[in-house]
């Protein structure tokens, strides 16, 4: 995979360093940090390599699930612009994660994304009973239930992840922020195209539960907690249960500041 301007990886670069950097520091993790990051030659081999040993299990071994991957990656090598987008969000979003190798290797929102990202191939390549296994094996890894049809852009941060549910018909544009606990859910009510379709830039804080084919307007703000049913327009702020609008959002782009530290002045 080449970068954006067909020259170095250079997150590919920095990540290799910072895991060379860990082995030399901590012994102990030196032949996991050679296995999954150092023995590779690309950011989509490596990444291949860690999903498929995560994936795998007595239904499905290592080397068949690499293989998979492998095929994804190749077909639809858009699936490496997502992913490095999806690890640049993280870097600039949570205040947490330092270095590209931290998420990479721990980081279950990042992880489940890309196994999703797999998945999402395998629906659309008609392959739906594998895609089916892998939503089943994300759901019981990483505490994450994305529907393997469902739409997801790149720039994506799942923020800690743990319950995150994602439903058939969402959709989830560019540049938006989840936190743990979210839903993007049906009401219950409706058959066909029944779940959110969540505009770019959003935020959406921990717990909130967007029910319905509703839209929710780009550059937006869920509150944690908020139960939200109906549309909401771009660049408010909606809370409560139900959601009201409350307000319109400090920044710009919430989902790029996400109150998490990550404030960019320009954007107020
Ligand atoms: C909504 C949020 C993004 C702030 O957005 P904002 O546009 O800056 O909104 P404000 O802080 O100005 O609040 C606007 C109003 O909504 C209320 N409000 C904010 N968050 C709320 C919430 N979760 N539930 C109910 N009301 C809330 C405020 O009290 C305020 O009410 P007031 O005008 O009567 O005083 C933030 O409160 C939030 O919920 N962030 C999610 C963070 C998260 O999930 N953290 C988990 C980290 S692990």
């Amino acid at each position: 995979m080449k970068t954006e301007d067909q020259g170095e990886d250079r997150i590919w670069t920095q990540l290799y360093q910072e895991a060379n950097e860990e082995a030399a520091k901590e012994p102990i993790l030196a032949s996991y940090l050679h296995a999954i990051v150092l023995n590779h030659n690309t950011l989509e081999d490596a990444l291949a390599f860690h999903l498929a040993g995560k994936l795998s299990g007595p239904s499905l071994q290592p080397m068949l699930m690499r293989e998979v991957i492998d095929e994804a990656f190749l077909k639809r090598p858009e699936i490496g612009i997502e992913f490095r987008e999806d690890l640049k969000a993280i870097l600039e979003r949570d205040a947490a994660a330092q270095k590209y190798v931290e998420p990479f290797l721990h980081y279950k929102g990042f992880l489940a994304l890309q196994s999703y990202r797999i998945a999402h191939w395998l629906w659309i390549s008609d392959r739906k009973g594998l895609a089916f296994h892998l939503q089943n094996r994300i759901s019981e890894l990483f505490g994450v239930d994305i529907h393997p049809a469902a739409t997801i852009g790149k720039g994506l941060l799942i923020d800690h992840a743990t319950s995150v549910v994602i439903g058939e018909t969402a959709v989830i544009e560019d540049d938006v922020s989840i936190l743990h606990e979210v839903t993007l859910g049906g009401t219950g009510n409706m058959t066909g195209d029944r779940h959110p379709k969540v505009r770019k830039g959003v935020l959406i804080g921990a717990g909130a539960k967007i029910l319905g084919n509703v839209e929710i307007g780009e550059f937006s703000k869920i509150a944690a907690g908020s139960v939200v049913l109906t549309d909401l327009p771009p660049h408010c702020t909606a809370a409560g249960v139900p959601a009201k609008i409350v307000g319109r959002p400090f920044s710009d782009i919430p989902a790029y500041a996400m109150n998490h530290h990550l404030h960019k002045p320009e954007e107020d």
